[in-house]
């Protein structure tokens, strides 16, 4: 099978990822922070020593700052109903994915919180001024996406954050799209939630959150840490303050090997590689008949994800023939962003190809093969 979904995951990972997670399984597979035996201790030190590469990786001073978790819904959503517990205001984009709408939605529908999204264009930028009179003096929260995982746009956090704040507010970034393939200083903002499995190549159930020493956040799920067992509340240290019942070991121990990985590799080189790959797919499919690609293709920076329809057919048809026929894996449909959809006005969904470290130049040429035989087939 031809991969063109890495926006949703990456499927190759380099080949330590999985030596790492056996030899972990196999050898010390324990529940680390629980119980002093040695097995326990050498579990608890990989998961350290992934910690400590993961903030040496985002530029983290406080290695305790960074928590683990399942993936990145999680680690908004720890974030979103940490800040915004008390209630207030939170500015958000339409560019967002909905494990950011979604937990504003429902803490609105608790009757906890307001929120106002700044609206995209139809190339899916944002401009800063429609962010910045999105704000009032209540806004405690501004959410934004680090690229959007429909057409690829990169929005600029650096400066969102200064404006952030500046009216008083903290940043989250979410860092699904860019993890591994944008550089990302995580000093610059008070939230970061990022992925391990995609852009870092690590195993699926791994992912993160970076909490500023100045940001104070509500629990999100408390319980067993293996620390202060002796408390009816949960500890306030951190990362323990996140990191309630067992943490998933062995896939922590394949991140460690991506991570490692990426850096060796170097972050800039896997997004210029990247960038080859989807400029090859852009132009042929910007020149072929018929078909509607969505995004700024003007930007400087931007993602290796590229949307598309085919005139008169949907998304779902479009990338089946691609599975079916083709043997090419991409994603069709909202891509769990439908307010992106309707600022791009894609018609209620796309085909996103989303290109990887791993694809070669010779499967793009496959895939834009395979996309101009569907489009003839429905000339
Ligand atoms: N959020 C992931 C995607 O964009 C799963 O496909």
């Amino acid at each position: 099978m031809l991969y063109l979904d890495n926006a949703a995951t990456s499927l190759k990972k380099p080949t330590a990822v999985f030596k790492a997670m056996q030899h972990a399984m196999m050898n010390y597979g324990a529940n680390a922070g629980r119980g002093g035996h040695f097995l326990s201790r050498l579990a608890g030190e990989k998961v350290y020593e992934t910690r400590e590469l993961l903030c040496e990786y985002f530029g983290i001073e406080n290695v305790e700052r960074l928590a683990f978790f399942p993936n990145t819904t999680y680690a908004l959503n720890a974030a979103i109903f940490g800040v915004l517990a008390g209630g207030g205001h939170a500015v958000t984009t339409s560019l967002e994915h909905n494990s950011v709408i979604r937990p504003l939605a429902e803490l609105k529908r608790r009757g906890k919180i307001s929120y106002t999204v700044a609206e995209g264009d139809l190339l899916g930028r944002i401009s800063p001024k429609k962010i910045e009179e999105a704000f009032t003096p209540y806004t405690r929260l501004l959410i934004v996406t680090g690229a959007s995982n429909v057409c690829g746009n990169v929005y600029d956090i650096e400066a969102l954050a200064k404006l952030a704040h500046s009216r008083g507010a903290y940043i989250l970034v979410d860092a699904a799209q860019i993890a591994g393939s944008r550089e990302i200083d995580a000093k610059n903002f008070d939230m970061l939630a990022f992925p391990g499995h995609k852009g870092l190549l690590g195993p699926q159930g791994t992912g993160g959150l970076y909490v500023a020493p100045n940001v104070n956040l509500a629990p999100f799920a408390v319980g067993g840490t293996g620390s202060m067992s002796e408390s009816i509340y949960q500890p306030e240290a951190m990362p323990d303050y996140f990191e309630s019942g067992t943490l998933n070991m062995p896939a922590i121990a394949g991140l460690y090997e991506s991570v490692k990985f990426i850096i060796k590799e170097g972050t800039k080189n896997i997004h210029n590689y990247e960038m080859e790959l989807f400029d090859m797919a852009k132009e042929a499919l910007l020149n072929m008949d018929n078909i509607t690609c969505y995004g700024d293709f003007f930007a400087k920076e931007r993602m290796a994800v590229l949307s598309f329809n085919v005139k008169n057919v949907d998304s779902v048809t479009v990338a089946n023939e691609l599975d079916e026929r083709f043997n090419i894996a991409v994603r069709a449909g909202l891509h769990c962003a439908p307010l992106a959809h309707k600022t791009l006005d894609t018609g209620g969904g796309s085909v996103r190809m989303s290109f990887g470290y791993f694809n070669t130049k010779k499967e793009v040429k496959t895939a834009i093969d395979a996309i101009y035989r569907i489009t003839k087939g429905y000339a």
